[in-house]
């Protein structure tokens, strides 16, 4: 009998231990992913100079910095004119991102800043997101419902870190086309799970592999 009673408590003293090593391991998983994301290097700040071939405007949303970055890289090599559109309700803090996960899962319309841009002068526009559950970001979704594209082509930029789905692109497609919009691309960059995220460099050599490869397929389609 009291073979027996050694026996559970041990077990129980096992499963205790697995209990509370696994909370740790999650906590410090946890901790690590928050770090990361607020880990990157900005790439310097940018302004248009007047050696514009075509008139571009890069507009992005970007909640940790990453989307920013490209957005800015985009920007340099188009020298574009650059709007970033900013959302209150999804900060840094854990509030803005239960609001985030919140929206993204009901597909709702975000309060962004600015809600409208005037696109008149413009013959290409980059639109640019995070992905937030497999689809871009609910800012970019609204600007797009508040604005109209006639006669703009439209290419547009995702981060993530591991995957997003091709239907969201394609529902994301259609409604640059119902404002009127042609969508000619999307690219993106995959940053990578927590564990193996690629560096600064990585990223900016793969963007700049991209638009090395389609940028004159673009300009070739504006008249
Ligand atoms: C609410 C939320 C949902 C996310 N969902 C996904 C996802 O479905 N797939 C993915 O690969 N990354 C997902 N991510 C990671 C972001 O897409 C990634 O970190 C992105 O590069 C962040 O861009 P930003 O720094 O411009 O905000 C999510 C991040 C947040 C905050």
């Amino acid at each position: 009998m009291e073979k027996i009673k050694s026996k559970i408590s041990y077990r129980k003293k096992i499963i205790i231990f697995i209990i509370i090593m696994s909370i740790i391991v999650s906590l410090g998983l946890l901790i690590l992913t928050i770090v990361k994301d607020r880990t990157y290097h900005s790439t310097p700040d940018y302004k248009p100079d007047d050696n514009k071939t075509i008139n571009t405007l890069v507009i992005y949303f970007s909640r940790s910095g990453h989307t920013k970055n490209i957005a800015k890289i985009i920007a340099y090599r188009f020298q574009a004119d650059l709007v970033e559109i900013t959302a209150k309700a999804y900060s840094l803090d854990f509030e803005g991102w239960n609001n985030a996960i919140t929206d993204a899962e009901n597909k709702n319309a975000a309060v962004i800043e600015p809600e409208t841009v005037d696109m008149s002068n413009y013959d290409l526009i980059f639109l640019g997101s995070p992905i937030w559950l497999f689809r871009p970001s609910p800012p970019i979704w609204t600007f797009v419902e508040k604005n109209q594209f006639q006669g703009k082509k439209v290419v547009l930029f995702n981060t993530f870190k591991s995957h997003f789905k091709a239907e969201a692109i394609e529902t994301f497609k259609a409604l640059v086309e119902k404002q009127g919009g042609q969508f000619i691309d999307h690219i993106y960059v995959r940053r990578g799970r927590v564990y193996y995220q690629k560096n600064d460099q990585t990223i900016l050599e793969e963007i700049n592999t991209q638009l090395d490869q389609k940028e004159q397929q673009w300009l070739d389609l504006i008249d």
